[in-house]
């Protein structure tokens, strides 16, 4: 917990009242599925791994509570203290979490609420920071970002249609996005004295402090575009494309006492273990005590676009040991070249290598990791997320690599199976130097921290994470995000893992 032992304690409020009557769908939207999760689940994890949230609660649409109590159960989310159902307005709605959370405290005590909206599932861990770091000083904050569009004020004149009456600033306008903080104290005051109004109405929570504690200023913490709220039908599509760039981080590196108590006694298989990321893979697991089996077609044969190499693989593995609890993929072939230049066999290599041998593989891995709920662990390539001249068999591959995880994490949530992929940022690898030679030394990630990175994911919770592995640059104030990466991307062509 980075929190200091003062800090009071803080709630998350997810808010999940609602229907979604504007994207029209039969279910509310918080429940739809977006990246192999229903976004309610995704702005949960937000608030699991916040070190500054103590306690989580979610206000539901009250038909149903019982399928976000299942979301929570099969998570595993252990701040979430309980679901409640929602009102028939985002402000009842409010209402109801302020009364359960100052039903637990005594008369005097007080804590921070952070109430966010169930369908802004894209909130970064840097926003809850800031703000629950403003509620040491402020006792309400909001969320904001500049307008890039002019806003207009207009008023309806009968049958004519709309006209403009006013046309603000727009410099100083910003859209208002949550987390919305308040001390408990403050908030609940606000809401005393509005229920008191006959003519109340509010869409958020500031604008409720604003209106009726006109003293108490309310801080703004600069929010993100990307933390969008889906809305429109459109906005599922924009949230989809921004998950499949957003790649999550590696958890943080475990010690080595808890990399021996998960990994002795377990088995893991590693197709593509004969050297580079695989073969660091395998060592460091034997190393804390795991019964692995490096598969490889120089060292045991095994042809990963064979299905009966990978089925005999799988059936050797666990006739020894009785279990199979981590199954990894790196074997991957790259080559540089146009398309149109290229011949048969390395088309048909470069799809099998690459494509059918982690379908084969997942298909054979799936019996056994049921068994123990395990995990598969399959590689990407920061080039999915554009294709480039030179590049079109590999960075379609590992596109499909992508979108094959995110498949198979939905398939396999019910039998708790879980299903990753690593990007790693351009590696030290036998395969790089193969297409590119030498480069020079500290250009490249180390293919053991791939590794260790590899580690933790198949450590932990995580399923239908794209999780990317990069360089630490100790001159960037923080870790670069997904996005900032798709960006430079998209900016520069000029480089390739
Ligand atoms: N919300 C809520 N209780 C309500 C209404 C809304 O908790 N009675 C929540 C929604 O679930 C959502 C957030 O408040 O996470 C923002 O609501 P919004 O998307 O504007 O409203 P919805 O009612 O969900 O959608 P629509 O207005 O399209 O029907």
């Amino acid at each position: 917990m980075s929190h200091s032992a003062s800090r009071r304690r803080t709630v998350a409020v997810v808010l999940a009242g609602g229907t979604g009557q504007r994207i029209g769908l039969e279910i509310p939207k918080q429940l739809l599925k977006i990246a192999g999760k229903p976004i309610l689940e995704h702005t949960l994890h937000i608030f699991e791994h916040a070190p500054d949230i103590d306690e989580v609660i979610v206000l539901m649409t009250p038909a149903y509570t019982g399928e976000a109590e299942k979301i929570v159960a099969r998570a595993g989310l252990k701040k979430v203290s309980r679901v409640l159902a929602g009102g028939s307005t985002r402000s009842e709605t409010t209402n109801v979490a302020i009364a359960a959370i100052a039903a637990d405290l005594g008369a005097d005590e007080d804590c921070n609420l952070l109430f966010h909206d169930a369908v802004r599932p894209l909130l970064s861990q840097r926003v809850v920071k800031e703000c629950v770091e403003a509620l040491e000083r402020y006792q309400a904050v909001d969320v904001a970002i500049p307008s890039s569009d002019t806003v207009i004020v207009t008023r309806t004149h009968g049958d004519d249609g709309e006209f403009i009456t006013e046309v603000p600033d727009r410099s100083r306008l910003r859209r208002g996005q949550t987390p919305q903080g308040f001390w408990l104290s403050t908030i609940r005051r606000a809401y005393e004295l509005a229920g008191g109004d006959p003519a109340f109405q509010a869409t958020d929570d500031c604008s409720v402090v604003v209106r009726y504690l006109p003293d108490v200023p309310v801080h703004v913490v600069m929010g993100d575009e990307y933390n969008m709220k889906v809305t429109q039908p459109v906005d599922v599509f924009i949230a989809d494309k921004l998950f499949q760039l957003a790649s999550s981080l590696a958890p943080e590196q475990a010690g080595d006492e808890f990399y021996r108590e998960q990994l002795t006694g377990k088995t893991m298989l590693v197709f593509g273990g004969s050297y580079g990321i695989g073969a660091d893979i395998a060592r460091i697991a034997e190393g804390y005590g795991a019964r692995v089996f490096a598969l490889g077609r120089s060292t045991t044969g095994t042809h990963v676009q064979n299905p009966d190499h990978v089925d005999e693989a799988f059936a050797q593995a666990y006739a020894e040991t009785g279990r199979v609890d981590f199954v990894v993929n790196t074997a991957g072939i790259l080559r540089v070249g146009r398309l149109a230049e290229t011949d048969n066999d390395a088309i048909r290599e470069a799809l099998e290598v690459n494509y059918l041998a982690p379908v084969n593989i997942a298909r054979s891995a799936f019996k056994y990791l049921s068994e123990t709920n395990g995990q598969l662990l399959l590689f990407t390539s920061s080039s999915y997320t554009r294709g480039r001249a030179d590049y079109s068999l590999y960075s379609s591959t590992k596109a499909a690599m992508v979108n094959l995880t995110q498949a198979l994490a939905d398939e396999w949530a019910g039998d708790r199976v879980r299903v990753n992929c690593i990007n790693p940022e351009r590696t030290a690898t036998p395969m790089r130097t193969k297409a590119f030679g030498q480069e020079p030394e500290g250009s490249l990630l180390s293919s053991e921290s791939v590794a260790r990175s590899s580690l933790d994911v198949l450590l932990s919770e995580m399923t239908g994470h794209i999780i990317d592995v990069r360089q630490q640059d100790p001159t960037l104030p923080a870790q670069r995000s997904g996005f900032d990466a798709a960006l430079a991307s998209v900016l520069s062509r000029s480089s390739e893992d």
